[in-house]
């Protein structure tokens, strides 16, 4: 989208606005089916739950990764027009639950749909058998999370030497283990961490096997990472790295999932703001805008993740500092911004804000999330 565009849109809708390229997420969706064409992308809902991108995403053929019950109930929306018989087999091939936790309710709420659901530990499935007895369930292992921006490794996933003893206990229980997956970690530059899971799932399997478990799915996860910056590498090059591990140690007819989030939403959003405040503090130009760390940008708290702010104004930029509009010291977006001389209501931008950034906007302080704003439906 021109800048143009984009300031008129803000004008248009006033701020602080959120605009969505429903064109950017369907070339993404085609970019990842492209280099991994094994692989089905189940969509993990938590990046962004707008249904408007569900939407765009179900017409492209994506699946879905829900993570609590009105996750699964978005989705379960998309087919509950389908005949009861295509709901049933739709229900694996467009949702997995992937949150290896869930409360007893949950489990109760799921069952009716026989869902397939991820474990990590004996308890899980215990509770799994007691309340959820018609699930499928896919065993998550703990693997490599090295230099991804977003760990996920200290709190999820079983160690590799009691994967095999999980999945039999499963098999005791009269559960059946689909799968295995992993994640690798969000935003994951350092593409040695999925060479490694895949070959930790592999042996895994291959023990299974040898004990008389056939496990019939892989679910490589999530953390593919987006084009934050030029530093990241091409989606391609990691592409060619699972697919020559997944070709090189599974069998042809092995199901292949994976749940991306980010990459497939990150890029296709950019937030604009007004400046609603302008300060000198020891020099330094600081700057208030209408949104904040509680809003749109609380993916710099919750996602480590850092927006560089621009503005549609030209001229010659120095640093200052951007603080949103709620009253905490906490709410910085950054202390060292490069932009040009700006005034009240000028207007400025971050892009790529399309993951993990109004999904987790709050009410705080009384000011509403961000309107949201959807083009090339
Ligand atoms: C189980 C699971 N799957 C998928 C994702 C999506 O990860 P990403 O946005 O890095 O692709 C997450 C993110 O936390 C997750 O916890």
């Amino acid at each position: 989208m021109t800048n143009r565009r984009l300031e008129q849109l803000a004008r248009q809708h006033g701020t602080p606005v959120v605009v969505f390229d429903h064109q950017v997420i369907r070339r993404n969706y085609a970019t990842f089916k492209r280099h991994l064409p094994r692989v089905q992308a189940y969509y993990a809902v938590k990046a962004n739950p707008d249904v408007a991108i569900l939407r765009t995403l179900y017409a492209a053929g994506a699946s879905f990764d829900v993570a609590s019950v009105a996750e699964f109930m978005l989705v379960y929306d998309l087919i509950k027009h389908l005949p009861p018989k295509e709901q049933q087999d739709y229900i694996w091939d467009k949702v997995i639950y992937a949150n290896p936790t869930k409360p007893k309710a949950t489990l109760e709420a799921l069952d009716q749909y026989k869902p397939l659901v991820t474990y990590d530990n004996l308890n899980e499935l215990k509770k799994i058998k007691q309340y959820a007895p018609h699930a499928g369930v896919v065993l998550r292992l703990r693997v490599p999370n090295t230099g991804s921006m977003v760990e996920l490794s200290s709190k999820f996933g079983c160690d590799p030497g009691e994967a095999v003893d999980l999945v039999a206990a499963a098999f005791r229980l009269g559960l059946v283990v689909e799968g295995l997956s992993f994640h690798v970690g969000s935003q994951c530059t350092n593409f040695e961490n999925f060479v490694q899971a895949i070959n930790m799932a592999a042996a895994v399997m291959q023990e299974a096997r040898s004990r008389g478990h056939e496990i019939k799915i892989l679910d490589i996860g999530g953390g593919f990472p987006a084009a934050y910056n030029r530093h990241v590498k091409p989606f391609s090059a990691l592409a060619k790295k699972i697919g020559a591990e997944i070709d090189r140690l599974f069998p042809a007819d092995l199901q292949i999932l994976a749940e991306p989030g980010r990459f497939l939403v990150a890029t296709a959003a950019t937030a604009v703001a007004s400046i609603i405040g302008k300060a000198v503090r020891d020099g330094k130009t600081c700057y208030y805008i209408d949104d904040s760390v509680y809003h749109t940008f609380s993916g710099i708290i919750f996602d480590h993740c850092q927006y560089h702010l621009k503005a549609f104004k030209p001229g010659r930029t120095e640093i200052c500092a951007v603080f949103g509009q709620t009253c905490d010291g906490l709410d910085t977006i950054s202390q060292s911004e490069e932009l040009p001389e700006l005034e009240i209501e000028d207007l400025v931008y971050a892009e790529n804000i399309g993951a993990y950034s109004n999904a987790s906007a709050t009410w705080f302080n009384g000011f509403p999330p961000a309107k949201v704003v959807h083009v090339n439906v």
